[in-house]
């Protein structure tokens, strides 16, 4: 028995300290019906015993950041490792939290043996990979970004080995297979840089109208990844757009990235750029959820990826409260 007790003692200060209170009613309290998510990372969930909390309380959706995707999942072809995301799962179930499957068909972090195949046999490995995730998880996914980014800036269709050895009915062939696979699910197409009326939203909108009159089409992701030059032109409109074909609309990967060092002006700023974004969506009926992509800089892509950008989402490093957490807090009480 002591064994175990220091066992425990250890993994929990292993586990740091537990999170900073933080102000004001948790944002799954304040959006009402409404979803509010973030992504997260399988790994910081499970070590990081502030983290955790703190997805736990502000959360009521998760998103594998990571976990899910296809590069991540079969590296190899047949070597198949999907504990990760179910720990990501299983903890979401605890903590009564929707979880957005992302994503099964996307252009990037394709595994390289995926990327290799041609015509039939690449079909093959697709519809049997789309099979092996939406099988496995069932009614466990109730949302699943199907297609990830599949639409080029100009407006055609981006580029891929999807499109290229299986045409551009791809996109209706694997929303078919899932639609058939698990009937029950809301099934999303998701885009990034399609937040204002441009050529990519366009198009985007021509094929969710394609997809919703086929009835294999329930919502369409908006990612909203923006920065301080702020929201671009027609992001209320664009939304409004979708809503009109009788989409659900969510905002799926929001984070406002910052030009370092973040001072006080800019982090007032990057405030207004969330405010607008949850008012938005919370204007919008149609408009089901906002996810974040990441709540804290400490864990963000935007830093790890971007050179001189960073302190993109509502935390600090240090987990305590930036404007911007304030901001989303005022904007969904209204
Ligand atoms: O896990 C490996 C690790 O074993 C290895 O040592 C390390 C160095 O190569 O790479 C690690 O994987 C990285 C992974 O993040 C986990 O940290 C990948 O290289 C890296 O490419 C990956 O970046 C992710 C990126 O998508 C590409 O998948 C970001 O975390 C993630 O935030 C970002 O999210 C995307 C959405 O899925 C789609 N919309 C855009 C958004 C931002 O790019």
């Amino acid at each position: 028995m002591a064994l175990l007790v220091v066992v425990a003692v250890a993994r929990d200060r292993d586990q740091g300290p537990p999170a900073p209170a933080l102000p004001g009613t948790p944002l799954r309290e304040l959006a009402g019906e409404r979803r509010i998510g973030t992504a997260v990372r399988g790994d910081v969930l499970e070590g990081t015993r502030a983290y955790r909390e703190i997805v736990g309380t502000q959360f009521s959706a998760v998103t594998p950041e990571n976990e899910m995707k296809w590069a991540f999942v079969e590296p190899e072809r047949g070597d198949v490792d999907l504990e990760p995301a179910d720990r990501i799962v299983r903890a979401a179930g605890k903590a009564g939290q929707e979880v957005r499957g992302h994503t099964l068909v996307w252009f990037f972090q394709v595994p390289p043996w995926v990327e290799r195949l041609k015509g039939a046999e690449l079909r093959d490995a697709v519809l049997g990979h789309v099979q092996r995730m939406v099988g496995h998880y069932g009614d466990g996914i109730p949302v699943w970004d199907v297609v990830n980014e599949a639409i080029a800036d100009d407006g055609q269709l981006r580029d891929s080995v999807f499109l290229r050895e299986m045409g551009p009915g791809y996109i209706e062939d694997v929303f078919r297979l899932v639609r058939q696979l698990t009937p029950k699910a809301r099934l999303y197409i998701n885009e990034i840089g399609a937040d204002g009326i441009n050529p990519k939203s366009d198009k985007l909108l021509e094929i969710a109208r394609d997809l919703k009159g086929k009835g294999l089409l329930d919502g369409v992701g908006l990612q909203s990844h923006f920065n301080l030059k702020g929201i671009p032109d027609g992001y209320e409109e664009n939304l409004r757009r979708f809503a009109e074909l009788g989409l659900e609309i969510a905002i799926t990967e929001a984070d406002v990235g910052i030009g370092l060092p973040a001072t006080p002006d800019k982090l007032a700023h990057q405030a207004r750029v969330y405010r607008r974004i949850v008012r938005a969506c919370v204007t919008q009926p149609a408009c089901k959820g906002i996810t974040f992509w990441g709540f804290s800089d400490r864990w963000s892509w935007i830093s790890e990826t971007q050179p001189g950008q960073g302190a993109a989402t509502l935390l600090g490093d240090d987990l305590r409260p930036k404007p911007a957490f304030r901001a989303v807090q005022r904007a969904l009480r209204g």
